[in-house]
């Protein structure tokens, strides 16, 4: 079996339930299998510290889940336009897999869950390609032949899965939310498996 990293951070479990969606299209692919990792809070407190070990929900991510995994499926929280701090602090930290190009040639899409409709979920999930763009990943969206992006009144884009959730995140995840989000999961794993299984495709 292939693993295929869906890293997210959630702070109020929406960015959390499209991870879920999205592993559970990657698990839909045989040979790959969805390998779900989170990143903690961050502190403006330099001194604060957090146990290792989440409380609840999968464990924190490891940069050798990064070097290991085939494929990256990345989301955020849309944090004024843009991604939430503790996944860019997350991708500060990955100085090493980029020069050594660990990523390079892999694919990857991002997603991402707003309060408002229109409050920058693109402006988001672009910001999010940049640094996977840094690391020569090949970024991926979804195609109009997905039927949901057309008939979607939530989330959903060409720049890959999204959630709107409401300020209180109380709205759940629509069916075109919902079947955006596998479509994207078993897209990126069937690339991913390609890719892989390409000698010198890397
Ligand atoms: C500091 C902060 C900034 C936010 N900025 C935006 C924003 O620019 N646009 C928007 O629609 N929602 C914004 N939100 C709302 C979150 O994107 C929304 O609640 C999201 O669904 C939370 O995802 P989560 O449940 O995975 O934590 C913001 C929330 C916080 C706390």
């Amino acid at each position: 079996m292939s693993d295929i990293l869906v890293l997210y951070y959630s702070r109020h479990g929406s960015t959390r339930r499209l991870a879920e969606l999205i592993a559970s299209g990657i698990d839909r692919v045989p040979g790959a299998q969805a390998r779900l990792r989170t990143v903690p809070p961050v502190s403006t407190v330099c001194e604060a510290t957090a146990p290792d070990i989440p409380a609840d929900g999968p464990p924190y991510a490891e940069l050798r889940d990064l070097r290991e995994c085939i494929g990256l499926a990345l989301g955020s929280p849309t944090r004024f336009g843009n991604m939430a701090a503790p996944m860019k602090y997350f991708l500060d930290g990955t100085i090493a897999e980029w020069l050594s190009g660990a990523l390079s040639g892999k694919p990857a899409c991002v997603f991402t869950s707003t309060g408002s409709l229109h409050g920058g979920q693109e402006t988001t999930l672009l910001s999010m390609m940049l640094p996977l763009l840094h690391h020569g990943m090949l970024v991926m969206g979804l195609p109009y032949s997905e039927a949901g992006l057309m008939t979607t009144s939530g989330g959903g884009t060409p720049y890959g899965p999204s959630h709107h959730a409401m300020g209180d995140n109380s709205r759940a995840v629509s069916d075109d939310e919902a079947a955006l989000a596998i479509a994207m999961g078993k897209r990126l794993a069937e690339t991913a498996l390609r890719l892989a299984n390409t000698p010198g495709a890397r």
